[in-house]
């Protein structure tokens, strides 16, 4: 059985816990786009695990993790990602194979991100972490690949040969400039710790397969995200969507047999652009609980209440079969909860976002208002336990996003995780 995972949303779902629970039957897990801008919270036991790049399958023993072909990687950061992991006992060597055909993010991509980012009047709100000017180069055909790594005589003259373009740009924009040799050097170090990583994962992917092995497909970011479906320009810079996995993986479409959505009970979006149903009430509680603070950057995440029309678009642009439904024990103190429906945009009702974001900003949400359950969820073991405005609430967000809920989670542990039938 193999599945896509994506998020419903604008991210941070709580996808690296539903990985981590769907681990268990699962043989590999693959990452297929985005890059250390991610961040997959995870708790076992006493731990607590974020990772950024590293899929969330490598916290359970013996399962094995590809980083796709269709990722940008910053090989020091990876670095950084596997020796925390090893510092707390976690193994990675021939669990975790790295694609020859992913791009790397170089020290000039994230110093460009950042430039553009601090001096920019129109800010997209990045994780800074060079993840858009590492896709641009991809797609110029000027960027460098995991592969380069082990050729240290050619990986030498495209650094320099890149940075001599680069630095024109960074005196243009009076950024600092960039010192190839420091690059290079780093770089040849990093390829020397990496090497026993780095494989043609299309035909590893493919051999996997062959084993009749299952695979799980770990999305990062969320829907809304999405380069081509998300609210662009307010987006990252890959396909965030079910079709990323593939092209982003190297395996076929007809070797999927599944996608699940996962979604959170209410909506966040961390980053500039327009977000409809955007709350300070629901943001102030949140935060006041110590909730919704970005795990890559700390920024506090913008709330909102949950947007099926949002969620209705996830189902129809990523084909999904089944929802996980995260953070379901946020909303527990609150008296009533408001579902958005529909939007009205120029007078005129819409069940769809629209395509251009200046019209996104002038829709408004028509809600409709569900009771709260006033109850502390976090020891929920079953669906037919839960409080019936609970399972009111549940059953209603499953309509209107149009497919049928699977797995509810009320809380950051493995354990705090149901299964309907
Ligand atoms: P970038 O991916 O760093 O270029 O950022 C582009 C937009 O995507 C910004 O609004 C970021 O806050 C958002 N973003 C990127 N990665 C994540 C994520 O993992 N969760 C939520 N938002 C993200």
């Amino acid at each position: 059985m193999n599945r896509i995972l994506v998020g419903a949303q604008w991210g941070d779902e709580g996808k690296g816990k539903i990985i981590d629970v769907l681990m268990e039957s699962t043989d590999v897990v693959v990452r297929s786009q985005g890059g250390n801008n991610a961040g997959h919270t995870v708790e076992v036991g006493d731990k607590k695990f974020v990772l950024h790049l590293i899929p969330s399958g490598i916290l359970r023993a013996g399962k094995k993790c590809v980083i796709g072909n269709g990722t940008v990687i910053d090989p020091l950061a990876l670095i950084g990602e596997i020796q925390g992991l090893t510092n707390k006992g976690i193994k990675t060597l021939n669990r975790l194979f790295i694609s020859d055909r992913a791009h790397l993010v170089m020290p000039y991509h994230r110093l460009k991100d950042a430039g553009r980012e601090d001096s920019s009047k129109s800010k997209i709100g990045t994780t800074k972490r060079g993840i858009g000017p590492t896709y641009e180069d991809k797609v110029n055909r000027t960027g460098l690949r995991v592969h380069d790594l082990l050729d240290p005589k050619a990986l030498r003259a495209k650094i320099l040969d890149r940075v001599l373009l680069v630095n024109q740009e960074c005196r243009a924009n009076k950024w600092k400039q960039v010192k190839a040799e420091e690059i290079i050097s780093d770089y040849l170090k990093a390829a020397r710790f990496l090497k026993p990583y780095i494989a043609d994962t299309v035909l590893m992917l493919d051999a996997f397969s062959r084993k009749k092995q299952s695979m799980l497909f770990e999305g990062a970011q969320g829907t809304f995200l999405d380069i081509d479906h998300g609210t662009y320009p307010f987006v990252t810079s890959s396909n965030t969507t079910s079709g990323g996995a593939c092209t982003g993986s190297g395996v076929p479409p007809n070797a999927i047999d599944q996608v699940i959505s996962v979604m959170k009970a209410y909506t966040t979006r961390v980053g500039e652009g327009p977000f409809p149903t955007q709350t300070e009430e629901l943001g102030d509680l949140l935060h006041g609980m110590g909730r919704e603070f970005g795990s890559t950057t700390g920024r506090a995440r913008r709330c909102g209440w949950f947007d099926a029309v949002l969620t209705r678009f996830s189902t129809l642009v990523n084909g999904v079969d089944e929802i996980a439904l995260t953070n379901l024990d946020g909303l527990d103190s609150l008296e009533k909860i408001k579902v958005c429906v529909a939007y009205t945009l120029r007078g005129k009702k819409i069940l769809y976002p629209p395509s251009s974001i200046d019209d996104l900003k002038l829709c408004q949400p028509v809600y409709k208002i569900f009771p709260g359950w006033k109850k502390d969820l976090s020891g929920i073991k079953t669906f037919s336990t839960l409080p019936k405005t609970a399972q009111s609430y549940v059953k209603a967000l499953a309509e209107l996003t149009g497919a049928r809920i699977r797995i509810v989670s009320v809380g950051p542990k493995r354990e705090q995780t149901f299964f309907l039938k």
